[in-house]
C-alpha cells in the first residue's frame, strides 16, 4: 500500500535543555531530525517522507534534508505539525493510502517497528500503534490539601493493573481516511490529546496494537540523550 510517513518535529525540546529546538539537537554529530529521516528510509516503508520543524529551521532542514523528505512549517501543537505536514503529503501525492506518524524524537527506532506497523495496516488494521508492557507500579495520586502539606506534596489515591497498561510509541499507522476524519474533528472540536491514535479512538475505530522496541525510545530529558548515544555506539559497533 502506498505509504507516507509524516514527521513531526517542530517542539521546542524545553525539557531537554538543548537551548534549540529538540529534533536540531546533536547526537553524535547529526541531528535527531536527520537520523529520524535515515531510520524511516531504511525501513523501506515509505514512498514519501514529509517533516514539520519550525518555521525559522525550515531553511536548514531542506539544506540538510534535501531530498530525503519534504518540508513544511510545523503548528503551535503537536496536532497541528501533524495536519500541516499530512496536508503537504496529500499535495504532493493524491495516491497516498497509509499514514505513518513518528516522532522526531524517536529517531532511533528500528526498521522492524515500522514493518510491523505496515504489515497490520496491510492486513486491514485502519489504525496501528506500537506499544511496550509497564514495568513500573502505577498510581493515581490527588494534590494534598492540608495546612501541613508544601506546595506539590501528593498523596496516593488508588492503583491501575499494571497488566492491562501500555506504553505507546511511534510511529503509528493509520489508513488516510481515518487520520483525515480524526484530524478534521480534532479541528472542529479540539481534544487534548498526545497523539494521534486518541483522536482516532474518539471516532470510534478500533487501533491495533503491535509490538513496540526499547530502541524507539522518546528523546524528552538529557538522560534520554545519553541513553541514546549508548544505544548508536552499540548499533553501530
Ligand atoms: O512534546 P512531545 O515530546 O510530546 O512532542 C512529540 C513530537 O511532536 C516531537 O517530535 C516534537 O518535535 C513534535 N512537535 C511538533 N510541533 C509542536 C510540538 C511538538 O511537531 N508544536
Amino acid at each position: 500500500i502506498r505509504t507516507c510517513i509524516v514527521i513531526p518535529a517542530a517542539g521546542s525540546g524545553t525539557r531537554l535543555g538543548a537551548g534549540i529546538p529538540k529534533a536540531f539537537a546533536e547526537l553524535a554529530g547529526t541531528t535527531l531530525l536527520e537520523h529520524c529521516v535515515r531510520g524511516a528510509h531504511a525501513s523501506g516503508v515509505a514512498d514519501h517522507i514529509v517533516v514539520a520543524v519550525p518555521e525559522a529551521f525550515l531553511a536548514s532542514a531542506r539544506d540538510t534534508l534535501g531530498t530525503a523528505a519534504e518540508v513544511v512549517a510545523g503548528g503551535a501543537d503537536r496536532v497541528a505539525s501533524v495536519r500541516a505536514a499530512l496536508a503537504a503529503a496529500q499535495r504532493s501525492d493524491p495516491g497516498i493510502e497509509a499514514v505513518l506518524v513518528h516522532d522526531a524524537a524517536r529517531c532511533l527506532t528500528p526498521p522492524e517497528v515500522f514493518t510491523r506497523v505496515t504489515d497490520a495496516l496491510g492486513a486491514g488494521a485502519q489504525a496501528v500503534v506500537p506499544v511496550l508492557p509497564v514495568t513500573d507500579t502505577i498510581k493515581r495520586v490527588e494534590t494534598l490539601r492540608s495546612p501541613c502539606a508544601a506546595a506539590g506534596d501528593e498523596r496516593v489515591i488508588g492503583d491501575i493493573d499494571r497488566e492491562q497498561l501500555r506504553r505507546v510509541q511511534t510511529p503509528q499507522g493509520f489508513a488516510v481516511e481515518v487520520l483525515e476524519e480524526a484530524h478534521a474533528l480534532q479541528a472542529r472540536d479540539p481534544i487534548t490529546a498526545t497523539d494521534d491514535a486518541m483522536l482516532a479512538e474518539r471516532l470510534g475505530h478500533e487501533v491495533r496494537a503491535v509490538a513496540g522496541d526499547e530502541r524507539a525510545l522518546k528523546i524528552t530529558h538529557p538522560l534520554d540523550m545519553r541513553i541514546a548515544e549508548l544505544l548508536l555506539e552499540d548499533a553501530t559497533a
